[in-house]
């Protein structure tokens, strides 16, 4: 290990016990002070589910790093007093929940920047709404001002399911459920609806065929681009940390009227993050709910790219593969 002065005392003091370890009894007292479920670390670990956002990515990143620093030392004192054997004996008469926490896995960096949000939408009084995976073309497309001859559907190029009777498909976007919600509640009402989605895409560092959206609808009297606007901004801030910006560019969404394309900037650099917009008055007519009196407006996100922004990865399939030496970076 390089560098020990940049190391915490502990770091330091594990270094010298599990490299001074001659026998099994002396290693297995180091592993418990160093890496056990009483060790400093592992206090460490839990102060984590009392932060959020960048703090709590910070404060992971920096005991990840420590815990493999600690896995490693351990390891290698365990090679050498076993005369470099890659499997660590088993104790048969352990009890079954014996496990180290340098064994401990955490959280798919998705689910992270999922559960951050909706920490963050709750705060603001926003519902979590569950969705379907499976859709009707008329929520998926119609009902959002896409008809079948619609050119905004061949950026949502999916895969149908053939032999139905109602022509179903494998939801595009989480926009459909806008207006299952809408059909089934009245206004106001704020909701956020994470899920899973599918396209029809040739995979790249940038595509793939089926990722994760968070898609946010508000309805009520008098609600207006502003409130987009704060709203958005507080929730990137929330997400990305304090420095955090957002800016807006005109766009097209046949299921919004105006339409904007959601940029942030992130450690100085602006990224497209989505869309969103006022929604459309027919989407909310389609939705029964009068255009007249409410208004509303909705946005949506791919959460792989906002993992993507605030991890700097540069391909977006890493999240889809099941590579540890990829998540142990988090
Ligand atoms: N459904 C869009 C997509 O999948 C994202 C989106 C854009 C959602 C604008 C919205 C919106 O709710 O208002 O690319």
């Amino acid at each position: 290990m390089k560098n020990t002065e940049k190391h915490p005392e502990y770091i330091i003091s594990a270094t010298k016990d599990f490299s001074e370890a001659t026998n099994k009894s002396q290693l297995d007292s180091a592993k418990a002070m160093y890496i056990g479920p009483k060790s400093h670390i592992y206090t460490e670990f839990k102060k984590l589910s009392t932060l959020t956002g960048q703090p709590r990515a910070d404060l992971g990143r920096q005991l990840n790093n420590y815990k493999n620093v600690l896995d490693q030392l351990y390891r290698s004192a365990l090679d050498r007093i076993s005369g470099g054997s890659d499997f660590e004996p088993i104790d048969m008469s352990q009890p079954k929940s014996y496990k180290s926490i340098a064994n401990f896995g955490h959280k798919h960096p998705t689910s992270q920047i999922l559960s951050d949000s909706y920490d963050i939408f709750t705060g603001l009084g926003f519902a979590i709404v569950d969705s379907d995976e499976i859709e009707t073309d008329w929520y998926n497309f119609e009902a959002l001002n896409m008809p079948e001859t619609h050119p905004a559907r061949e950026m949502q190029d999916t895969f149908y399911i053939e032999g139905s009777k109602i022509n179903l498909v494998p939801r595009t976007h989480t926009s459909g459920t806008q207006i299952r919600f809408m059909e089934n509640n009245k206004p106001p009402f704020k909701i956020v609806v994470p899920g899973r989605v599918f396209r029809n895409e040739d995979e790249d560092a940038t595509h793939i065929w089926s990722f994760y959206q968070l898609e946010g609808l508000v309805v009520g009297e008098g609600v207006s681009v502003a409130d987009l606007k704060g709203t958005l901004l507080r929730v990137v801030r929330g997400l990305l940390g304090p420095e955090a910006d957002i800016r807006f560019r005109a766009s097209y969404f046949p299921y919004t009227e105006p339409s904007v394309e959601l940029d942030c900037k992130y450690q100085g650099k602006w990224l497209e993050l989505g869309g969103a917009g006022m929604v459309h008055p027919q989407v909310l007519l389609n939705g029964g709910i009068d255009p007249s009196i409410y208004t509303g407006f909705a946005f949506g996100w791919g959460v792989e790219r906002l993992a993507n922004i605030k991890y700097g990865l540069t391909d977006l399939r890493e999240l889809w593969r099941p590579r540890f030496s990829f998540m142990e970076q988090f």
